[in-house]
């Protein structure tokens, strides 16, 4: 018998709404022990039957008020203006459509502003002053995001000549002197540096994202993220954060996936992709988190950064890398609350041994 094309789409259908009848949800998952958001996103999924996307967009919204962990929101990671920009991205699994900012100036809201990307217009991804003025139109208020704690540490990064930076292969030397700097001929090894092979431990403070993946009462699943990048970034650098399939990436058909850490490394490698397509291959969400890291670890293995993950059933896991061990946080009918739990890192030595 042939193969007509309705009976693929009948078989599509059966596969997945028996996945979803088997599947544990509402379900919520994010990185780091942001609890607040996550009881946002679960009382908006399992109180008030709501969707997955408004839990995803609300509950990220939540770590951007109230500053999670400084790397969240506004008033964080002033860059090397000592300015506050904001990446973040959103995506509707059962339309498989993103709306993402990077690097935007003067808006509060982030992922809201994301989520109007993703439903007003065609695009995927708007930036810096241009992605503000689109904000002010959809309603956002521009406000001054910097605060007497961004200011500080601003200024106390000047102070201390502008250490740690992100440059290389420029004059006068980034190691030691603030810039504006040159591009030097990096064929003649005149200078070749870079602060991330320093062992600077607080990197991954840096870097904390807030990544989430919420699976509603009808199965739908959405993902999101929401950051403010990295202290002292090069003014206009946008991170993994809002890229689909590097910050998150979820699929009606698998699961979905969130990152944090050095996004100007992992977006080299579209993890939370490299995640679900794990996923479809069979792997467990752990397993699949724990590959995709091997992936970056094997080119960068200072590299510091944690994926969470969930099948579309709910079944979830997480794995990360330059940690001992990486807080997430989950809220599913089973464990009726939002609950934290911890992963202990993979290690180099480990996986070469
Ligand atoms: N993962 C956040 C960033 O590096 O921008």
């Amino acid at each position: 018998m042939r193969i007509k094309p309705w009976m693929y789409l009948c078989f599509v259908i059966h596969f997945t709404t028996s996945l979803h009848a088997e599947g544990l949800f509402p379900f919520v998952i994010n990185t780091w022990s942001f609890t607040n958001a996550t009881e946002k996103a679960w009382t908006i999924l399992y109180e008030e039957g709501g969707s997955a996307l408004d839990a995803v967009e609300k509950g990220c919204t939540v770590c951007e008020e109230l500053q999670c962990d400084g790397s969240v929101g506004f008033g964080g990671s002033p860059d090397e203006n000592g300015e506050t920009t904001l990446d973040a991205m959103i995506m509707d699994g059962k339309t498989h459509d993103v709306g993402a900012v990077g690097s935007l100036r003067r808006v509060k809201s982030a992922i809201s502003v994301a989520r109007k990307v993703m439903e007003h217009t065609t695009h995927t991804l708007l930036v810096g002053d241009q992605a503000t003025k689109f904000a002010l139109m959809m309603g956002f208020q521009e406000e001054n995001l910097t605060t007497s704690a961004s200011a500080e540490l601003y200024d106390k990064w000047v102070k201390g000549s502008c250490q740690p930076n992100y440059w290389k292969n420029v004059m006068p030397d980034p190691e030691t002197s603030c810039g504006p700097y040159h591009p030097v001929d990096i064929k003649g090894n005149e200078v070749s540096c870079s602060i991330k092979d320093e062992g600077e431990n607080s990197y991954i403070w840096n870097h904390d994202t807030i990544g989430m993946i919420a699976i509603d009462s009808k199965g739908h699943i959405a993902g999101g993220t929401s950051t403010n990048g990295a202290s002292h970034k090069v003014p206009g650098r946008v991170g993994d954060s809002p890229i689909p399939g590097s910050g998150a990436y979820v699929d009606k058909f698998v699961g979905g996936a969130a990152a944090t850490g050095d996004g100007d490394v992992m977006m080299r490698f579209m993890p939370a992709l490299l995640t679900v397509e794990g996923m479809r291959s069979g792997l467990t969400p752990h397993k699949a988190a724990e590959k995709a890291l091997w992936q970056i670890v094997s080119y960068y293995p200072d590299f510091m950064g944690a994926i969470v993950a969930t099948s579309i059933n709910g079944k979830y896991g997480a794995a990360c890398h330059g940690l001992d061990k990486f807080p997430y946080a989950v809220a599913n009918p089973e464990l009726q609350s939002v609950t934290v739990m911890s992963v202990p890192c993979i290690s180099v030595g480990k996986y070469f041994t």
